[in-house]
């Protein structure tokens, strides 16, 4: 019985740990900067496009085509439209 209730804490133990220590991970990615996003992610492929390249309302569609590349998230994507609409 002592060994069941000891496997039982290790195991709780353990997923209570994965699931705060991915909650901080996806935090720290909620609280990155567009920019951040921008210079981490657009530059696997290609060097990151500078801002000026397209027209403001180009980048959703830019963003939106790179999204599929990039595997990033809706938000990650649109922090960067935004950034690189400014
Ligand atoms: C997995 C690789 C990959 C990643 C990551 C990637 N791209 Fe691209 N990108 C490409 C390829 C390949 C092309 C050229 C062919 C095409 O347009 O599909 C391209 C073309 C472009 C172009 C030129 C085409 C145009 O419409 O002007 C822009 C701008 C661009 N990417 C922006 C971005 C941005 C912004 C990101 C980050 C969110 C990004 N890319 C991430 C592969 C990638």
């Amino acid at each position: 019985m002592k060994k069941i209730i000891t496997i039982i804490i290790a195991i709780v133990g353990v997923a209570l740990y994965t699931t705060v220590n991915g909650c901080k991970i996806n935090q720290e990615i909620a609280d990155k900067s567009g920019a951040q996003l921008w210079a981490e992610n657009c530059r696997r492929c290609h060097n990151a496009p500078d801002p000026n390249t397209h027209h403001p309302e180009n980048w959703v569609t830019v963003g939106m085509h790179m999204q599929t590349r990039a595997f990033i998230t809706d938000r990650e994507r649109d922090k960067i439209v935004q950034f690189l609409q400014q």
